[in-house]
């Protein structure tokens, strides 16, 4: 019987995704109305813009804006395209500006997006044009939470920190709590031939390390141990001609792992192993977990939890200190933007072991992401044959026996080993966004069920 959670593309009951959702042009031209129109979405950390007239340009979509610290320390989020013919008025991805002049006929606008200079503006406009009516168009709302700047173009968006919910929250909390965090200059930006939700799918996905990345951890890349490693028992990968894969130190993912799955409003998820499961792999000192700060910002589940939060739609933060956007460039076109972090009280040597481990693990130039690129582009180009198409793609690992906790710690949460209650759990709430009903019924729509 169909739930309530169910729609024409996602069967909850079944475990089922119409894997046309993956290249259809008419169902991304919908998602960058109904869910990139209107969601929160991250735009920077605060670190990046300090000084007044800093500036990041972000993506909102296909929308690009700037987003720019003000002279009285606050922040704006201006779309990038100027009030007289569209050019793009910024041509930098990110920097420090006194104004910003478009390079078409040379409007110009002050960093808090007014008018201030049109060239010939008595002269050839015989003064009829009111340069206060045409300034640059303002997101309608920005707001931040210990740093990571979010925007919405929808005015009724409900505030960030209800949008964010307990998982979003402890999702930013997950690095905030590392310490005086401060992103790495440098964001690193590379273009994968897949439809976005693959990639957003796959961060959750603690059951493909062992076989995807096997030539990586192959290489000790990730230590002798990797994280959340266990030996691999029988039952686990196999070669195709019938070999146990045998991993140095062991594999990550199997169904040998204590997970937490956590699940809320909006669509927002975190899963993957327990604090504990990883700790003992992990690539860096986990010893932050243990300070008032961290036990304060992330409380008795959060202090738990090691998995991969992605805050609905796009924003992945992943276990080390990284944070990756999954932007839809089209169908089948995602960019993606890792953002890295580090303490700035963190010794040199410190630093320089995060940097590498940002070049090396994921990214352009990370094993891992080139591992996981290749996939996802595959499984992306095999929704598009007739015949392909209408194979339905499955999420059916422990599915109907997650039962949701609720027990006063939150968030609420599923406990067990590796599933794929959390990317379900995103295609659920995708239904709900893309049918297209208003934020009351979009909240009521995506409230975890007792059972997943
Ligand atoms: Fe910007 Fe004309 S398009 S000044
Ligand atoms: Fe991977």
């Amino acid at each position: 019987m169909a739930t309530d959670l169910d729609s024409t593309w996602v069967s909850v009951e079944r475990g089922e995704i119409d894997r046309r959702i993956f290249s259809d042009p008419d169902i991304f031209e919908q998602e960058m109305e109904l869910i990139f129109g209107r969601a929160w979405l991250f735009l920077c950390h605060e670190s990046q813009i300090p000084r007044p007239g800093d500036f990041f340009e972000a993506p909102m979509g296909r929308d690009n804006v700037l987003v720019v610290r003000q002279r009285d320390g606050g922040i704006k989020a201006l779309l990038n395209t100027c009030a007289h013919r569209g050019n793009a008025v910024c041509r930098a991805e990110e920097g420090n500006a006194r104004n910003f002049m478009c390079t078409y006929h040379g409007w110009t606008y002050d960093i808090a997006g007014n008018l201030i200079g049109v060239p010939g503006l008595e002269d050839l406009y015989g003064g009829d044009l009111d340069p206060s009516r045409h300034g640059l168009a303002q997101v309608a709302q920005v707001d931040s939470h210990e740093g990571f700047v979010f925007a919405t173009m929808d005015p009724s968006a409900p505030p960030l920190p209800d949008y964010l919910g307990e998982t979003g929250t402890l999702g930013l909390n997950l690095i905030a709590a590392q310490g005086d965090m401060e992103v790495i200059p440098g964001i690193q930006k590379f273009v994968i031939p897949c439809n976005w939700k693959f990639a957003v799918d796959n961060l959750f996905d603690w059951y493909h390390p062992q076989v995807t990345h096997l030539s990586a951890l192959q290489t000790g890349m990730l230590g002798a141990t990797p994280p959340g490693a266990r030996l691999m028992d029988s039952g686990g990968a196999q070669t195709p001609d019938g070999r146990e894969i045998q991993l140095p130190g062991g594999a990550v993912g199997g169904d040998v792992i204590d997970s937490i799955v956590c699940l809320d409003t909006y669509g927002h998820a975190i899963a993957g192993p327990t604090a504990e499961a990883f700790g003992a792999g992990g690539l860096f000192d986990d010893s932050w977990r243990r300070t008032e700060r961290a036990r304060e910002l992330l409380g008795p589940v959060g202090s738990r939890v090691a998995g991969h939060p992605n805050i609905f739609p796009t924003l992945w933060v992943s276990s080390t200190t990284q944070a990756s956007l999954r932007i839809p460039r089209g169908p089948m076109e995602t960019e993606i933007w890792w953002f890295s972090f580090v303490d700035r009280d963190l010794p040199p040597d410190q630093r320089a072991m995060r940097v590498f481990a940002a070049n090396h693990v994921f990214g352009p130039a990370g094993l891992l992401e080139q591992e996981d690129g290749e996939n996802w582009a595959q499984s992306t180009i095999q929704t598009i044959g007739h015949r392909s198409r209408q194979v339905p793609q499955l999420l059916r690992m422990n599915l109907g026996r997650g039962k949701v906790v609720r027990d006063g710690q939150s968030p609420p949460r599923i406990e067990g080993t590796t599933s794929e209650h959390a990317q379900l759990w995103t295609f659920a709430a995708w239904s709900a966004w893309m049918s297209g009903c208003g934020w009351d019924e979009l909240r009521r729509r995506t409230v975890p069920p007792e059972v997943l």
